[in-house]
């Protein structure tokens, strides 16, 4: 596959079949830092659902800036991996006092950030200001992996290949960067990659870098959504021992341990969800 092969088979097809959601409507550079933090963990159709009803409630930086805390991971429920609300209200804060509301337009100062990687700093810089640099999400590297690695599949197999890395794939995906309009090719770049998953087995596997999605039922992180959620319920807050019943083996259907539920408690407070009353002892949202 030759690099102009390539850039007019995802053009053509994106002609036809490009998708039409909600952050790609001329979005502020607000809206775009909303969607991808949405988008990092959690699919297009989950997010559909969520983005609108986020950016109403919060409609710029200092309306999610000023926010309290736990009105945002009201709206965060849903999406899942709460962190990811909480460093986009850090963002928030960060753009409003240190950037006037105006969120900076280099890639150095967008990776500082809170929560955004090199790989959301490249999305950030493609979907709000149009500036090219070469990044990779899951769609991009099953587009890469498909069309310019496809011999691996064929010559081990799916279960024993040898597996692909992220810098294999980069030259390959700075040739073929649209310097004049990277939004639109990175658009079309997504749409062929979210295809290519829909109807083969996804090329994505054969990445070095692909994690498989664990079970949420029964697993730590629902354990963590569970106590984040029931201290949400009542602002007031809770005791440690009221939520240790609650989750313990034996209240009703669950299957955890008191020092695992003091732990995720812990580690809530630790990451800034959750705080501890010095007088009353009691645990409430930060
Ligand atoms: N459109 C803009 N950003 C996107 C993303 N991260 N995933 C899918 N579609 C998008």
């Amino acid at each position: 596959m030759t690099i102009a092969a390539l850039s007019k088979k995802i053009r053509d097809y994106y002609a036809h079949n490009g998708r039409s959601l909600p952050w790609r409507n001329k979005p502020t550079p607000y809206e775009v830092v909303v969607s991808e933090m949405m988008l990092q963990q959690t699919q297009v159709t989950r997010v559909a659902h969520k983005f609108n009803p986020f950016l109403k409630k919060f409609p710029n930086f200092a309306a999610l800036a000023k926010a309290p805390t736990i009105e945002v991971l009201r709206e965060w429920q849903g999406l899942g991996y709460n962190r990811r609300g909480l460093n986009l209200q850090r963002l928030a804060k960060i753009v409003t006092e240190k950037y006037g509301g105006k969120l900076p337009k280099t890639y150095e100062e967008l990776a500082e950030l809170p929560g955004i990687g090199p790989n959301t700093a490249g999305s950030i810089l493609a979907f709000a200001f149009n500036i090219p640099r070469a990044f990779i999400e899951t769609n991009i590297r099953s587009v890469y992996i498909h069309f310019f690695f496809p011999e691996t599949e064929r010559a081990f197999g799916r279960k024993a290949c040898k597996k692909i890395s992220d810098d294999q794939l980069t030259p390959f995906i700075k040739k073929s960067l649209d310097l004049k309009n990277p939004r639109e090719w990175y658009y079309a770049l997504m749409d062929y990659g979210s295809n290519l998953k829909r109807t083969l087995p996804n090329p994505s596997r054969r990445s070095v870098h692909h994690i498989r999605q664990q079970k949420f039922e029964g697993s730590n992180r629902q354990l963590r959504s569970y106590i984040l959620r029931f201290v949400m319920e009542k602002p007031s807050g809770r005791s440690v021992a009221e939520i240790g019943r609650k989750f313990s083996g034996t209240a009703a259907g669950s299957r955890y341990n008191t020092k695992q539920i003091d732990k995720n408690i812990a580690d809530l407070t630790k990451e800034g969800f959750l705080m501890k009353d010095k007088i009353s002892r009691k645990i409430s949202i930060r």
